[in-house]
């Protein structure tokens, strides 16, 4: 492996932080999700629906950020590095744009669930989508976790 700089590895710190914060907000997410099972009344799932809701419009504003911060520093910092690594940084970057797809589409379900003449589907497709959007998230993250890790070891 290259060398890297003292500002790499401080960078991937911030990186990781920025993981956490991620992980703890997904979290929230899948329990939001979770409860959306929980009660087959309308009104309630109207309720469990308002924070699977507030869950999607943070990560809105979080997500970005931390991908713009991953793709300035980290990322650019790696495809310096080696053409190995500069291709791991173009696919994190297509993942990125897969990602806020994923999860404008998913926030664009939600906005319809009260609209929908036929609740309990749009309910179990917001619950699909935006347990495929956590999925996807994670294992983004750990795949950038275990490539950091193996080049700032
Ligand atoms: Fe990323
Ligand atoms: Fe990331």
């Amino acid at each position: 492996m290259p060398e890297v700089t003292a500002a790499f590895h401080s960078d991937v710190q911030l990186i990781r932080h920025e993981h956490q914060a991620l992980g703890s907000e997904l979290a929230a997410l899948e329990f939001a999700l979770d409860s959306l099972i929980c009660y087959s009344e309308v009104f309630t799932n109207l309720a469990a629906t308002e924070r699977v809701y507030r869950c999607g419009r943070h990560l809105v504003r979080t997500l970005p950020e931390h991908f713009g911060n991953e793709e300035a520093t980290v990322l650019a910092e790696m495809a310096a590095l080696s053409p190995e690594l500069g291709k791991f940084a173009e696919e994190m970057k297509q993942q990125h744009r897969e990602l806020r797809q994923k999860l404008t589409g998913f926030c664009l379900l939600i906005d319809q669930v009260e609209g929908s003449s036929d609740i309990e589907q749009a309910v179990s497709e917001v619950k699909e989508c935006g347990l495929e959007f956590a999925r996807a998230l994670a294992a983004h993250m750990d795949a950038e976790e275990r490539k950091f890790a193996s080049v700032a070891h």
